[in-house]
Parts: structure tokens; C-alpha cells; sequence
């Protein structure tokens, strides 16, 4: 009989990381993190000055490119992102196969999969330009499948994207326009949705990034590997937090009730929602500017007073004085605010993390090119550490007690 724990003995060194806490995965020159400073660079640029300065189309670009645009290659890229917005009108139908009531995320990894039934072309992966163009689809066709998920889910017809408009109005317009009706959005509801596209973009290597990477490296088509990213993002310790981080602020309802609330994490009963971070162990920086767009929208929508927001900035407040946080760096994350913003401007819960795939498509869709593009890249393959049964002899079941 083989003593298979013995065999890792033998193998060649390999390393046992749950979680893969201190494992890189692959080189990467888009996104650099410093969770311990609370510092995130696109391709050098720091989330403050994008999300304040620079566009969500922009920042695509850069993701992709590696440099910001010219005027003329802005003015390009805009141009192919909007021809590229409509969906095939076969693809009405699918949505229709779906539950009313079903919850948009699902809809969204099968719509989202479903492109590569679409698009063909698309397909061949070892073609740059095929790439490109995948990538463009992708950018270009999320907001029109988000926009569609959540029509079909408050059975409202689906209204067709206007390429006249900004990425974040045609999106917004698509989601709240009724047909035959005049839309007006406000522009400082535009701003902020860009704004949360941008904080969204990219993240390096966490669970749906990985996930997109580790399916790429299989060589399935680009669709199929953002499916799988949404698939993993909608877990609640990912992007489903911000949906979680709004319940539990509505479930806290009041600030009085906020001690007895904490008194519940300490005691592990549950997690602080929209708090805590793999990376950072500091502030996140793009909750900062989160928590600004937070101010901006509920001021522009006549909400300052929402009991909500007063629970968040009051939790927040008393989280940062407490031992039981601040000895496990435990900081307000992207999603904490994120919630309260959509919220006010008029998202239900379910489609907040729909939100957040439609602007991490780009990130998800930067790393999978910059992956097949690297001559270097393997499969994916993961090893174990095996800690079941040594080998032994099989009983007939004649013979087992
Ligand atoms: N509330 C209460 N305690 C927490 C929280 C939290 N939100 N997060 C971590 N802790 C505690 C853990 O219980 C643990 O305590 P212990 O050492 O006494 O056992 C300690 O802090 C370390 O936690 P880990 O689980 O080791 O931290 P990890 O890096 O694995 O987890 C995670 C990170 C998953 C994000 C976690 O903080 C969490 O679940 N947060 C809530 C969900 C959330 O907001 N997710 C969004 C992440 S950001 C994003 O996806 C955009």
C-alpha cells in the first residue's frame, strides 16, 4: 500500500496557501495595490485622480492600452464602444426564458455566456484584432444586458441604447426611461454612476478576476470567462456585499440599535457588512471617494436625512473607535457606501452587483488579454494538499461490514 501523504515528501517543493493569501498567480502591469498604504494605481494612475478627473470610457482605454487616449484615439474608442451597444434581436428572447422574479445576477451570467452563441467571430482567440473587437463587445453590450435585466425584472419593455449620450446616461436612460416618455437624468447622477463605474474597473487578482484568468487559461472564449467572473462575483464576500451591506443597514434601521449590533459581530454571530478587506488593511481609497459620490447623490435626490445613511455614518464612526476593528484592520470597503448610493438613485438591492460586473468587465477583459497575450502563459493548475484515505485494496460489498 502507497502512503500517498509520503509522496508530497518526495514531489518537488510546492507551497500550501489557503486562499492564496500570499501567492501571485501572474505577472500584471495594469493594477498595482498597497493595501497596508491604501493605495490602487491603474497602469500608474492613483483611483483619486480618475475617479475625479477622467471618464469611465477613459479609463477603460487605459485599463486596455496601458496609456491614457489622445483626443483622437478617445474620440475612436468612443465611437467603436457606441456601435457596438445594440444586442442581436434574438437575444430579446432569451431573457424571456427567464423567471420574472429571478434574480438579475443569474440572468446576467447566462446572458452574458450566451454572446458566444452570438458572436462567432468572436471566438478565435488567437486573433488580435478578434480580441479587440471581444473586448469592445463586451464594454459596449454590458450596460444594454444590465439595463434589459432589470426591465425584465419590474416588467417594463427594454428600452434601446442612444448612442448620442455618455456611457453612464445611455445607462441610466435604459434602466428608467419608458418608452414614449421624455427622460431628463440629472447630471450629477450621471457623474456619480461614472464615477462608480470607475472605482469599479479593476481590482488585480480577487476571486472574479482569478476566476476570469483561471477559465482564460483553458483557452475558452472571452464570454464564457466573463460569465464565469460574474458567476464568482455575486458571492456575498465579494461583490454581493454592497446587496448584504444595505440589508443590514435597513435590518439596523436606527443608530440606537447600532451597540447591540456590533455586541452580535464581536460575539461572530455575523460580519460587519461592507467592512474588512483581503488587501487592504487600511482605509480602502476608493471608499473615500465613495463615500463623497454618497453625499453628492443623496443631496442631488433631497435625501441627506436618509435613516440609512445616518446608520452607515454613524456605525462607521463608532467601528473606527473599536478595539475589536481596529486590531483586526478591519476599515469601511468600496461596498459599504456603494449600496446607499444606488439605493437613492433608485436601484432595488439585486441589481447592485449587476452594477458592479457591468464596470469590472473592463478589468476582467484587460486581464484576460494581457493573459493570452503573455508568451509565458500556462494552464491553470492549481495542486492540493491531499488529506484523505491512504491507498488501499477494494472490498466487494459482499464483504464489507
Ligand atoms: N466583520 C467582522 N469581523 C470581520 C470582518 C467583518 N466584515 N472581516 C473580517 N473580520 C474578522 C474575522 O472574523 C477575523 O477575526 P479573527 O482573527 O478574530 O478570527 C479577522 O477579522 C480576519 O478576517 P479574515 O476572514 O481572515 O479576513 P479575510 O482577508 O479572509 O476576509 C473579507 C476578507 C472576506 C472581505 C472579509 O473582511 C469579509 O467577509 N467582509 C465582509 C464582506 C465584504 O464587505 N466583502 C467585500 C469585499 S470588497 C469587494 O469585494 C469589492
Amino acid at each position: 500500500v502507497i502512503d500517498i501523504r509520503k509522496l508530497y515528501a518526495q514531489s518537488d517543493a510546492f507551497t500550501y496557501d489557503p486562499g492564496f493569501t500570499s501567492t501571485a498567480s501572474c505577472e500584471s502591469k495594469i493594477t498595482f495595490i498597497d493595501g497596508d498604504q491604501g493605495v490602487l494605481l491603474h497602469r500608474g494612475y492613483p483611483i483619486d485622480q480618475l475617479a475625479s478627473q477622467s471618464s469611465f470610457l477613459e479609463t477603460c482605454y487605459l485599463l486596455l492600452h496601458g496609456e491614457l487616449p489622445t483626443a483622437s484615439e478617445y474620440e475612436t474608442f468612443e465611437t467603436t464602444i457606441t456601435r457596438h451597444t445594440m444586442l442581436h434581436a434574438q437575444f430579446d428572447r432569451f431573457f424571456e426564458g427567464f423567471r420574472r422574479d429571478a434574480h438579475p445576477m443569474a440572468i446576467m451570467t447566462g446572458a452574458v455566456g450566451a454572446l458566444s452563441a452570438f458572436y462567432h467571430d468572436s471566438l478565435d482567440i488567437q486573433d488580435a484584432t478578434q480580441r479587440e473587437i471581444s473586448a469592445h463587445r463586451l464594454i459596449a453590450k454590458m450596460p444594454t444586458i444590465a439595463a434589459r435585466a432589470f426591465k425584465y425584472s419590474v416588467g417594463q419593455p427594454f428600452v434601446h441604447p442612444k448612442n448620442n449620450l455618455s456611457y453612464a446616461e445611455n445607462f441610466l436612460r435604459m434602466c428608467f426611461a419608458v418608452p414614449a416618455e421624455d427622460y431628463v437624468v440629472d447630471p450629477a447622477l450621471v457623474r456619480a454612476m461614472d464615477r462608480i463605474f470607475i472605482l469599479h474597473a479593476d481590482h488585480e487578482q480577487n476571486a472574479s478576476t482569478s476566476t476570469v484568468r483561471l477559465a482564460g487559461s483553458s483557452g475558452a472564449n472571452p464570454f464564457a470567462c466573463i460569465a464565469a467572473g460574474i458567476a464568482c462575483l455575486w458571492g456575498p464576500s465579494h461583490g454581493g456585499a454592497n446587496e448584504e451591506a444595505l440589508n443590514m443597514l435597513k435590518e439596523i434601521g436606527t443608530p440606537e440599535r447600532i451597540p447591540e449590533f456590533i455586541a452580535g459581530v464581536k460575539d461572530r454571530k455575523y460580519k460587519l457588512m461592507g467592512f474588512g478587506h483581503r488587501v487592504y488593511k487600511n482605509y480602502d481609497p476608493r471608499a473615500k471617494v465613495m463615500q463623497t459620490s454618497a453625499y453628492e447623490v443623496l443631496a442631488a435626490t433631497g435625501r441627506e436625512n436618509d435613516p440609512l445613511f445616518l446608520v452607515a455614518k454613524e456605525l462607521e464612526a463608532v467601528a473606527l473607535k473599536d478595539e475589536f476593528f481596529m486590531e483586526r484592520k478591519l476599515f469601511p470597503n468600496v461596498d459599504f457606501y456603494s449600496g446607499i448610493t444606488l439605493s437613492a438613485m433608485g436601484f432595488p438591492t439585486t441589481m447592485f452587483t449587476v452594477l458592479f460586473a457591468l464596470a469590472r468587465t473592463v478589468g476582467w477583459i484587460a486581464q484576460w488579454k494581457e493573459m493570452i497575450e503573455d508568451p509565458g502563459q500556462k494552464i491553470g493548475r492549481p495542486r492540493q494538499l491531499y488529506t484523505g484515505s491512504a491507498a488501499r485494496d477494494f472490498v466487494p460489498v459482499s464483504q464489507r461490514g
